[in-house]
């Protein structure tokens, strides 16, 4: 794992806008892996400023969220769709129907979850994915114990989860208790993964994942078998 160590959320966006950007500029076709959450939002918001400058378009590119909550919808604020809207979509030039983020309306939640595993595998494979940590050591919303060939599926979401994502909530019982996530598996196909953690209260669970046991409780340790992870982070590990 290669590790960036940065001073701040600023210096951390700015880093990693350019290592996504010099990808899109060497890849005809990008297919990127996205992730929401409070960390990649100043990234988002670079990219913006830089498709808005011409440095570079997303009319190539194809994008795939990690996650949504299963029961809001695509306008709900607290959605991932209307998160991915908001922060990155509404400003750059990215096809409508590039631009994939699982339907946690779906009537049939496990064909919703094949049918986006079958869209990775038509768009080829992904050549980045952006990836957050969660307190638990969660990547998009795979909780401790997720086995680590899995593939995207539907999941109860911890009670850790649910405490700590209720920031973004009116009240913690607003906060959906199953998601649909990719896999385990569908994250480590990705040939190249950008990891972003920033924050001391993840200190502890950061350093479990970067020098710990590879173990299914800390499902973000897998990272360590990944040919191409590089870390980027303000935390002092
Ligand atoms: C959520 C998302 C994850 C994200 C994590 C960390 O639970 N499902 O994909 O990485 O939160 O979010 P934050 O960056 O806000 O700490």
């Amino acid at each position: 794992m290669k590790i960036i160590k940065v001073k701040d959320s600023d210096e951390l966006a700015e880093k990693a806008m350019k290592i996504v950007v010099n990808m899109m500029l060497k890849i005809e076709k990008p297919v990127i892996g996205l992730a929401t959450g409070s960390t990649p939002e100043k990234l988002y918001a670079n990219l913006v400023e830089r498709v808005q400058k011409g440095d570079i378009s997303f009319k190539h590119t194809t994008t795939f969220n990690l996650d949504e909550y299963v029961g809001l919808s695509p306008d709900d604020p607290t959605s991932y769709h209307y998160y991915m809207e908001k922060h990155l979509f509404s400003g750059i030039d990215i096809k409508k129907g590039n631009a994939h983020v699982l339907n946690g309306l779906a009537e049939d939640l496990e064909e919703e979850c094949e049918r986006f595993e079958q869209l990775i595998e038509d768009a080829g494979k992904l050549h980045m994915q952006i990836l957050g940590l969660g307190l638990n050591g969660h990547i998009g919303f795979n909780e401790p114990g997720t086995p680590f060939d899995s593939r995207t599926h539907l999941v109860d979401l911890d009670a850790m989860t649910i405490k700590a994502n209720s920031r973004f909530f009116n009240s913690i019982d607003e906060v959906p208790k199953k998601a649909l996530t990719m896999g385990i598996g569908t994250i480590m196909d990705a040939e190249r993964i950008l990891f972003l953690v920033q924050g001391e209260k993840k200190a502890d669970i950061l350093r479990k994942v970067v020098y710990g046991e590879v173990t299914e409780e800390v499902p973000a340790s897998i990272l360590q078998h990944h040919p191409n992870v590089t870390l980027i982070t303000d935390i002092d590990i």
